[in-house]
């Protein structure tokens, strides 16, 4: 079949490379793409927001089956563009409905979700302008610190985690009036955990799911999570500290009552759940549901499934994953993110890169980039992710992080310490 990504990112090329091995795919297309993704399949050229230029390029190619990466084409309905219309209702898209991607598409509404259905998160209170002197109330008896968190999109940027309570009425007032733009119209205030991150996945048909491998992401800019948070710095998979004892936990207080409370509430899910978690104690709580695969967690997930990539969405889009088994490689996976420097402030673009063949013992997972005359350069504030599978998770590190000092671009930066504290 005639298979499309849509999205451009790291997370994307590592669809693409695992769906390019599928015997089940016959053309495949990204869209956009980048500088690397022309290497699995075609990059087409439009916006995945643009959700009548995708339905001219799914017909014009036979598309058969389209994989969103990114939250933001879910949540402004891509899925529920494809079911409304005649030409492409029958065309299985993976990923959730505009009722489904509302689980990352508004923290309020997930905040409720889950205390609907019981589902372990720190404690928290929603505020918008009308009732913005209760929310300064308070804020006046809050534990510190304090997390702030804009309800909508904000391009991985709407949450503050205040160390005062006047700076965080300041930061309320701000978020209010339109520092997120209407992403802020409502402000979650929630408490502050201190324990240590990880994301889970599943794959779900709606029925029924599978538990993809944990990873864990580094989302500061600097050596030893400090300075800025970036969309993410690294990641590896498996995490140790997830052992089988707390996946179990996850399971049974996480996931299963987030698909059962699904069910509940009438909402037909297809596609990644991606469960935001905090491990504290011995206990998991979650902090956020995101409505696709984690970037760049998916570049330390996907080479670890063993299974055919294309058999596992053709078994969701026929509501059929009940039969499918998953298989995890028990290697250890690690994913170094080279960035453009300056990120996540400023930087530039069109710098160009070389070295990406004397990689010895990873892959190149392309995120920011693009071919230009034969050339690769730079097109983003991350670049790209260097992902190595060994046998031990020391090794993965070391070849990962070495690898990625083999690549070389005018500012570079990538950070040496990715996992380390873990091993
Ligand atoms: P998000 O944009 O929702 O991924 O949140 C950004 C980061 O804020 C998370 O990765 C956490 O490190 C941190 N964070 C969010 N909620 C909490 C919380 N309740 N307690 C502590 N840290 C949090
Ligand atoms: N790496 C975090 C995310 O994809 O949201």
């Amino acid at each position: 079949m005639n298979i499309l990504i849509l999205g451009s990112g790291g997370r994307e090329s590592a669809f693409a490379w695992k769906v390019r091995q599928s015997a089940l795919c016959e053309q495949l297309f990204i869209a956009p793409g980048n500088g690397g993704t022309g290497a699995y399949g075609k990059n087409v050229n439009i916006d995945p927001n643009n959700f009548e230029a995708v339905k001219a390029l799914v017909l014009k190619e036979k598309i058969e089956l389209v994989v969103v990466g990114p939250e933001e084409p879910l949540v402004n309905g891509i899925h529920d563009f494809f079911l409304e219309d005649e030409a492409l209702a029958n065309i299985p898209v993976i990923g959730p409905k505009k009722e489904g991607a509302i689980l990352e598409g508004s923290k309020d509404f997930s905040k409720q979700f889950m205390a609907r259905h019981g589902i372990p998160t720190p404690g928290s209170q929603s505020f918008t302008n009308e009732n913005l002197q209760e929310g300064l109330a308070y804020l006046d008896n809050h534990s510190l610190p304090i997390v702030l968190k804009a309800d909508g999109l904000a391009a991985g940027k709407g949450v503050l985690i205040c160390q005062s309570i006047e700076e965080a009425k300041e930061e309320l007032q701000l978020m209010l009036g339109g520092k997120f733009g209407a992403a802020g119209s409502l402000v979650v205030i929630e408490e502050y955990l201190n324990g240590i991150e990880l994301s889970v996945f599943v794959l779900t048909d709606g029925d029924n799911y599978v538990v993809l491998p944990e990873a864990k992401d580094y989302k500061k800019i600097g050596v030893a999570d400090s300075g800025l948070n970036t969309g993410g710095m690294g990641s590896v998979s498996p995490v140790p500290f997830a052992d089988a004892e707390f996946l179990k936990k996850v399971e049974e207080r996480i996931i299963l009552p987030t698909i059962s409370g699904l069910k509940k509430d009438n909402i037909d899910y297809t596609g990644f759940i991606f469960f935001g978690l905090f491990k504290v104690g011995d206990d998991p709580l979650i902090i956020e549901y995101n409505c696709r695969m984690g970037d760049p967690e998916t570049e330390s997930v996907i080479p670890r499934i063993e299974n055919d990539l294309v058999e596992l969405f053709i078994a969701v889009a026929e509501k059929k994953l009940q039969y499918q088994q998953l298989k995890i490689s028990a290697k250890n996976a690690a994913t170094v993110m080279i960035v453009a420097g300056g990120y996540p402030g400023d930087y530039e673009k069109g710098k160009y890169i070389t070295g990406i063949d004397n990689i010895r013992n990873s892959t190149a997972f392309h995120a920011g980039t693009v071919t230009e005359g034969g050339m690769i350069k730079t097109n983003g504030g991350r670049v790209i992710a260097i992902t190595s599978l060994q046998d031990t998770q020391f090794e993965a590190l070391q070849s990962a992080t070495a690898d990625a000092a083999r690549i070389y671009f005018d500012g570079k930066y990538f950070r040496e310490d990715i996992g380390f504290d873990l091993v």
